[in-house]
C-alpha cells in the first residue's frame, strides 16, 4: 500500500521537524546560560582583574561584580573555607572559586557532575592571572555542599 507508506513517512517527518527545532533550542539556552560568568571580586584586587581577562579571552561572557566583602557571598556560594581564595564567580548553576583555569571550567561545564563548583585554593604561582617566576603544580578541587572535596584535576604549568 505505496499511499499509507508514504503517509506513514510524512508523518515521520513532520514529527522530527519540531523535535529537532527543540533540541537545538535548548541547545542554545544552554550555551546561553553556561557561556555567561557573573564575578565577585574585589575592586582593588589585580590578579582577580587578570583572571577576568583570562576567562574572557577563553570566550566567557563576564560581568564584574566589585565588592568590598567577599565573605558573604563566599558563605551564601557555600565555599568550605579551606577552598577560599580571592574571587568568587557563578557560571551554569555552579560556583568557580580562585584562579581555576578557563578550559578547566569548559570541562567541567560540559560534564555537568553533582557538584557545586570547582576551586583553587590559595592563589597558587603559575595559575591563570598569578602568572609569575617559578610557577608551581596545584590542584583544582570540585566541592560540594554537604563540604566534601575531591581533586579535579592536578595542573602543571
Ligand atoms: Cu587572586
Ligand atoms: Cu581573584
Amino acid at each position: 500500500m505505496p499511499f499509507l507508506r508514504s503517509r506513514r513517512k510524512l508523518l515521520a517527518t513532520a514529527l522530527a521537524a519540531p523535535l529537532l527545532a527543540v533540541g537545538l533550542g535548548e541547545a542554545a539556552e544552554l550555551r546561553a546560560e553556561t557561556d555567561a560568568m557573573t564575578v565577585y571580586k574585589s575592586p582593588t584586587c589585580g590578579c582577580c582583574g587578570a583572571w577576568v581577562d583570562h576567562v574572557r579571552a577563553a570566550g566567557f561572557a563576564v560581568t564584574v561584580r566589585d565588592v568590598d566583602d567577599l565573605a558573604p557571598i563566599k558563605l551564601m556560594a557555600g565555599v568550605p573555607a579551606p577552598l577560599q581564595s580571592c574571587h568568587t564567580a557563578s557560571i551554569g548553576g555552579y560556583v568557580v572559586e580562585g584562579h581555576v583555569p578557563a578550559e578547566v571550567i569548559k570541562r567541567f561545564l560540559a560534564e555537568r557532575p553533582q557538584a557545586r563548583g570547582l576551586a583553587v585554593p590559595g592563589m597558587p604561582v603559575g595559575s591563570p592571572g598569578m602568572e609569575g617566576p617559578n610557577p608551581q603544580p596545584y590542584q583544582v578541587l570540585s566541592f560540594d555542599s554537604a563540604g566534601g572535596t575531591a581533586v579535579y584535576r592536578t595542573v602543571r604549568p
